[in-house]
């Protein structure tokens, strides 16, 4: 049966503009987030303490932590990679932090430069740190659907790695299709691997929509009793050391489907669209979510 109620989580202003090529300002990122803690996101991804040099974009990260004003009942969150990403994020006053590992070996060298197991010792430092400060951890897995560079992953392995991050503290492992290559057909597969190994209220989804199918993902999934979803408004997203990757599933497209099935959210629609129009207003392309599109020509 479904879940009544679903908690989506916001990642448009880290996982969207992470590979904007244009430089969005410190303060239209702040009015951003100000705009979606509005609409009642209950967990926003605000940005990442990665290193400078290798995501230009989230340079920024504690200009625009200490610029936004914070709704009661809203997680502000961030990517933390290291010890020093920890510390940052720490002084910048995050309410929880996310770290992110890779089922593939190729992803994982080209996105933090580490193994696989050297990174999970990374984040074994990193969570008993994160402890000291009473911090929640979320764990993603990326590349557990298909790497871009390795190709089909076995679930069995997903599954394996996931059971890791949740044995190093992870809440939550947000299981990531970073190519946006998973289709209603995988998903159970996928599913059936992971829930043998951790609960299902560990278990969040993270979809890109490279190929239209995020949307059908997702429904295949509440089957499952799955309830946190990876969603950036207006679509917005990629991932800059994922060649090809696409926006992540457009939120406003989700929350249409999930106000249409009954399943509560919390996120206000109309708001929501608003902070889609106002940050697709700051770049130089229009946003793929359909839903963004269908209010721009007034359906
Ligand atoms: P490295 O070059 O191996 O490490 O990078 P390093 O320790 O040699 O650091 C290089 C420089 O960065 C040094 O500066 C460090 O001080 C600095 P220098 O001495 O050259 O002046 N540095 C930092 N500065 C600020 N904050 C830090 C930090 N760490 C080092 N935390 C590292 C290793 C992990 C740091 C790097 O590879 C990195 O930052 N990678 C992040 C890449 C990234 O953000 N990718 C996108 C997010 S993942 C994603 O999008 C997938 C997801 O959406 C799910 C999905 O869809 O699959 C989550
Ligand atoms: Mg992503």
């Amino acid at each position: 049966m479904n879940p009544t109620r679903i908690t989506v989580v916001e990642v448009g202003p880290r996982d969207g503009l992470q590979n904007e090529p244009a430089s969005i300002s410190t303060a239209d990122k702040i009015e951003f987030v100000n705009r979606l803690s509005v609409a009642g996101l209950p967990v926003i991804e605000v940005s990442a303490f990665v290193s400078p040099k290798w995501v230009p974009q989230m340079a920024d990260a504690t200009a625009v932590f200490a610029g936004i004003a914070r709704r009661p009942g809203t997680r502000y969150t961030a990517l933390v990679p290291n010890l020093a990403g920890l510390d940052r994020a720490v002084d910048a006053g995050v309410n929880e932090i996310a770290i992110f590992a890779a089922s593939t070996e190729t992803f994982s060298r080209r996105n933090i430069n580490q193994t696989i197991d050297e990174s999970f010792e990374t984040y074994r430092q990193v969570c008993a740190r994160a402890r000291e400060h009473d911090l929640r951890v979320r764990g993603y897995l990326s590349t557990a659907f298909g790497c871009p560079f390795e190709g089909p992953v076995d679930p069995a392995r997903v599954a394996e790695l996931a059971e890791r991050l949740v044995d190093l503290g992870a809440f939550e492992v947000s299981i990531s299709d970073t190519i946006g290559i998973a289709h209603p057909g995988q998903v159970p597969r996928v599913l059936d691997a992971v829930l043998l190994r951790i609960p299902v209220e560990r278990v969040a989804l993270h979809f890109h929509d490279t190929r239209g199918t995020a949307l059908a993902n997702v429904l295949a999934a509440l089957a499952y009793g799955v309830a946190t979803f990876d969603a950036s408004a207006g679509g917005l997203g990629g991932c800059p050391y994922a060649p090809g990757a696409a926006g992540n599933l457009a939120t406003d497209d989700l929350i249409y489907m999930l106000d249409g099935l009954g399943i509560e959210t919390g996120v206000t629609l109309t708001a929501l669209s608003e902070a889609s129009a106002f940050i697709e207003s700051k770049l130089d392309h229009r946003l793929p979510s359909r839903f963004a599109q269908a209010v721009r020509s007034r359906f």
